[in-house]
């Protein structure tokens, strides 16, 4: 079966983004159709100025979102990054495998780097390291398929060469993964900035909206969200991208087609009004569920408990073998020692 992973890091709350552009999917589809695991991938949480508490109040809200969207833990993995050691370990692995130049040509490392230096920060290193420590989440499993955001591509296709090298030097040990982009329609845009994406790291808040916003923030969000000049209701996403924002946004609640919703409306007031209560509907459940589990927080640490164990149980195979192939002298497991002394005795 194919196998599948994904992540998501907690940096920030999610947002209707990350459910559209990306969860959404995972509950509906890819957690019945595939052997699947999705991460609270919380190492990476520690790449930029953090708070300690924040991180994993974060850590836990994601772990919750994650099921509250529907994601089942009896079809798929749900866990947390850092309970599994197997990703720090393979990651070291892999550095020794990555070159410098190589980290230093990505994208995301890029622009964010140099954002930190001009606020006079200091870049830590690993924001540099980031991507490996990403290929190790990935190649860990042996996943076929890893569903991110487009921003997100240029890392999977690292993780491929890595891949891909290891392979040739060492022998044969990991699969080659393939990123699957998911469908256009679903990357929402900042109601603010209809050119930027509605990322949870940005702190732009009134053009992001969040999986907990009330149904009150969530209509003076929609309501406020910038427009393009003119009047009538056009589906255009390079003239008109605030609009086509909306239309794909009200589209993806509703099951609709952007194109077609668009000779809907008259006015810019009467979309604004049916996306803010779609996007309303759509939150509803996740919601309750949501309200439900933190109710509950003994049943979400158990599903967390069972998700590492299942997870490390996958992973550890993979990880020691790379160990092995890379050169490193295979320690002698406390079991093999115990058969040593039995057979001593
Ligand atoms: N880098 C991803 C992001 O910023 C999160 C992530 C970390 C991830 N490890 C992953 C996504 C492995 C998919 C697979 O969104």
């Amino acid at each position: 079966m194919t196998r599948v992973f994904s992540g998501v890091k907690p940096t920030g709350h999610l947002t209707l983004g990350n459910y559209l552009g990306a969860m959404r999917q995972w509950a509906a589809v890819d957690q019945y159709r595939a052997d699947s695991l999705f991460c609270v991938v919380d190492l990476h949480a520690l790449t930029v100025d953090h708070d300690p508490a924040r991180v994993r109040r974060l850590s836990r809200q994601a772990a919750t979102l994650l099921l509250a969207v529907g994601l089942d833990p009896e079809l798929c993995t749900v866990f947390v990054q850092s309970h599994v050691d197997e990703h720090a370990r393979l990651s070291y692995v892999l550095e020794c495998v990555a070159t410098d130049g190589e980290m230093r040509r990505m994208i995301q490392y890029k622009e964010k780097a140099a954002r930190e230096r001009e606020r006079g920060g200091s870049v830590r290193l690993s924001l540099l390291t980031y991507p490996v420590l990403m290929a190790a989440d990935i190649l860990a499993y042996g996943a076929d398929e890893v569903p991110v955001g487009d921003d997100q591509a240029q890392h999977v296709e690292l993780t491929r060469d890595l891949a891909v090298r290891f392979n040739q030097r060492y022998g044969h040990t990991f699969v080659v993964p393939r990123a699957t982009v998911p469908p256009v329609a679903a990357r929402v845009m900042s109601l603010q900035d209809p050119g930027s994406k509605m990322g949870k790291s940005d702190d732009a808040g009134p053009g992001i909206v969040y999986l907990l916003d009330e149904p009150e923030v969530v209509r003076k969000k929609v309501m406020r969200a910038v427009t393009d000049s003119g009047r009538e209701v056009v589906y255009d996403r390079e003239e008109r991208p605030g609009l086509a924002n909306l239309l794909e946004i009200l589209a993806a609640c509703t099951g609709g087609n952007p194109e077609a919703l668009s000779g809907v409306y008259e006015s810019y007031g009467s979309l604004k009004k049916d996306t803010a209560e779609a996007v309303v509907e759509l939150l509803r459940p996740v919601q309750e569920r949501h309200r439900a589990l933190c109710a509950d927080p003994g049943y979400v640490e158990g599903v967390l408990r069972d998700g590492a164990e299942r997870a490390r149980a996958m992973a550890r195979p993979t990880v020691d073998a790379a160990y092995r192939a890379i050169g490193l002298l295979p320690a002698v497991s406390d079991t093999d020692a115990g058969v040593v002394l039995n057979a001593a005795r």
